[in-house]
């Protein structure tokens, strides 16, 4: 795993937890945040987007992503996920492919309302992942 430290933690928790105020989740009522940190140093952050067709919300990561993106970044060092649940929640298999698009073998802090932690590397939480390599 790469490198990460503790400021770096704090602000990216700080923009996660920030932006989770702002999930539309009235279907799921399950508000989460997230934030990416770039190579650059700058912080962008993501909320999950519901709609009444529910097949197409959007996850809190993949937003993050989009934003870094559309902002010029094409490399992420660290990723933060906030929600209120009994405990950290980790990434879905959908944004775990997208972070590999732009991340390595990057920190993902996931801590919930209650301040439980739990930091795992992006390739451990996708072994075996598909890039495109001929
Ligand atoms: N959700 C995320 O935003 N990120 C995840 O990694 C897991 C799930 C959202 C999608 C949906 O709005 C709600 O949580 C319940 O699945």
């Amino acid at each position: 795993m790469t490198n990460i430290s503790q400021s770096d933690i704090a602000h990216i928790l700080a923009a996660a937890r920030e932006v989770r105020l702002n999930a539309h989740a009235p279907y799921s009522g399950f508000a989460v945040g997230a934030a990416v940190l770039a190579s650059s140093g700058c912080i962008y952050t993501g909320c999950n987007v519901e709609n009444a067709s529910y097949g197409l919300t959007i996850c809190a990561e993949r937003n993050a992503v989009a934003a870094a993106v559309a902002a010029g970044e094409k490399s992420l060092s660290a990723v933060a996920i906030i929600a209120d649940a009994s405990e950290p929640v980790p990434p879905c298999g959908a944004c775990r492919q997208v972070l590999v698009e732009f991340a390595g073998d990057v920190p993902v802090i996931m801590e919930n309302l209650s301040g439980q932690r739990r930091m795992l590397s992006l390739h451990e939480l996708l072994p075996w992942r598909f890039e495109f390599k001929k």
